[in-house]
């Protein structure tokens, strides 16, 4: 039976879950729930992914070299799980570059199918992008090159070859990009991290920890299904609605991570890298938490909270004290109302065990380390204000955006360089999606015509979209016209976006009007 036509009879049986009782659809329904609290032994360190090495190119350029490969990673005992990775067998190197810097990848594809790489986030020309207008052939090298010109903020790669972004990304190819600048004084690798710290202080910047792997640690989450021979699985639910829930979950790489923490204070760079799964994240003792940065840098003020959801593709960057000695778990929390009627299947009923943070007997209080977080970290976005030159309406809905499907060879729109638009996007169906904009980070200027929560006061490049609710997206588009290679705009769940929930524009120069997709790179 077809997905969907199991979903609408079920649909029904749902409404009176208890007619279904034993048997059938009404078991798998009754056991859709998952609950791994107390389940999980938190035996593997976390991996820290290593942040990759560069080179300089005579142009000045620093050259990053990703090679896509195939290999076998062994997640648990039995038989290694055959995965993709960028520079080894699962993941990639974290790539870190300051703003200003001019960067230039070598992405050499040695896998034995197409593919792109996508840097989620950045500012850059469309041609540099790394959509499905730019897929790498089997055996060749993309070598894409920008200047990073953007706040600090935690950005990522992933493929995004159309029709297959969540296969690809499903199997590992995903990493981190950090970007530092001196709003966030961020270690660069060679600068000692107390002295950084310090001169940050002095220079009136936000201290914030900035040790990588040590007090500033990356988190890429996953969900994955394994089948009995330890190999992933695309394990679609009976009557989801999202693509492929899996039941264990990953941080970078490690099944059942535990990280062993020196400081008294410990930022984490959370990035949803799961296909469709939401995470409410939080931790086992209810401790609160200072959410610092969304998507596109820092927040003009920390925000604390407890709980913060993170839809696939956002990230967050979250500072949590520490106490000498004690041990903590970061969970998933069920996110009750925003699945829609198949919630329970698509996982939003769940409560996951993520990560173990086991605090030292004596934390560090080197004279240079953030005892406490700045009250004030960036400037609050600033498009409220500003002329608005279009305003454009996106209803999701049906695996379609304004009721039409992605198409390789159209262009939807096309925006003026220079100019600042408003895009108020709704999902108009029951099921969860998000709305992301590629080359800019946006503002979200209202949620149903009110100020939006503190964790949407920030940059953004990815919004969750509950479900009914009308979001006033505010974004500006500062340079790199191209009026024949488009830049996206979809939605995160990879298997909407590879069904057609996606969308195609252009950023044009004053004279220029919207052109056409050269057949080369039009191919379905
Ligand atoms: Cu993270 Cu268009 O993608
Ligand atoms: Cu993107
Ligand atoms: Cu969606």
């Amino acid at each position: 039976m077809e997905r969907r036509t199991v979903l609408k009879i079920f649909g029904i049986g749902i409404g009176g879950a208890v007619v279904l009782g034993a048997g059938g659809l009404g078991t798998y329904y009754a056991t859709a729930r998952r609950d791994t609290v107390g389940a999980i032994d938190f035996d593997s360190p976390l991996v820290i992914p290593p942040l990759a090495e560069s080179t300089v190119a005579a142009s000045g350029a620093r050259v990053f070299t990703l090679g896509l490969q195939a290999g076998e990673t062994a997640f648990k005992d039995g038989p290694a799980t055959r995965t993709w990775g960028v520079n080894g067998s699962y993941l990639g190197p974290t790539i870190r570059a300051r703003r200003g810097e001019s960067v230039q990848l070598a992405v050499h594809n040695g896998l034995d199918q197409e593919t792109s790489l996508h840097w989620h986030g950045m500012h850059l020309p469309a041609a540099m992008d790394g959509g499905p207008h730019q897929p790498v052939a089997p055996g060749a090298t993309w070598e894409p090159a920008w200047t990073v010109d953007q706040r600090a903020a935690t950005l990522w790669y992933h493929p995004h070859v159309h029709g297959a972004t969540a296969d690809h990304t499903y199997r590992g190819l995903t990493g981190l990009f950090i970007i530092d600048d001196a709003e966030d004084d961020a270690e660069d690798g060679s600068a000692d991290a107390s002295a950084a710290n310090s001169a940050a202080n002095s220079a009136g910047q936000p201290n914030l920890p900035s040790t990588y792997g040590v007090d500033d640690v990356p988190m890429i989450v996953q969900d994955r299904a394994f089948d009995r021979d330890n190999q992933f699985v695309d394990r679609i639910p009976l009557a989801g609605s999202l693509g492929v829930i899996g039941d264990e979950i990953l941080v970078n790489g490690t099944l059942g991570p535990y990280f062993d923490v020196t400081t008294g204070l410990v930022r984490l760079r959370l990035l949803n890298a799961s296909n469709a799964r939401l995470y409410n994240f939080g931790f086992s003792d209810d401790r609160r938490f200072a959410l610092i940065a969304t998507d596109g840098g820092l927040l003009a003020e920390p925000w604390e909270t407890d709980r913060l959801h993170l839809s696939p593709g956002e990230r967050a960057e979250i500072v949590v004290a520490f106490e000498p000695g004690e041990t903590v778990d970061l969970r998933s929390y069920p996110s009750p109302g925003l699945g829609g009627a198949s919630g329970r299947l698509d996982g939003f009923e769940d409560r996951l065990d993520v990560c173990r943070f086991r605090a030292a007997d004596t934390l560090s209080d080197d004279a240079g380390l953030p005892t406490e977080i700045p009250a004030r970290l960036a400037d609050a976005p600033d498009l409220a204000g500003a002329t608005v030159a279009a305003e454009r309406t996106f209803v999701l809905a049906s695996d379609q955006i304004n009721g039409r499907s992605m198409a390789m060879d159209r262009i939807d729109f096309g925006v003026r360089e220079g100019t600042v638009e408003v895009w108020e996007v709704t999902n108009d169906n029951g099921f969860l999606h998000n709305f992301h904009v590629h080359d800019v980070q946006f503002q979200v200027l209202t949620v149903d015509g009110a100020e939006p929560e503190p964790h949407l006061r920030g940059w953004k490049d990815t919004v969750l979209l509950v479900q009914g609710r009308r979001y006033r997206l505010a974004m500006r588009f500062t340079d790199h016209t191209d009026p024949n290679v488009p830049y996206m705009y979809h939605c995160h769940l990879l298997q909407h976006e590879d069904d057609g929930m996606m969308g195609q524009f252009v950023v044009l120069a004053e004279d220029e009007s919207v052109g056409t997709i050269s057949a080369a790179h039009a191919h379905p």
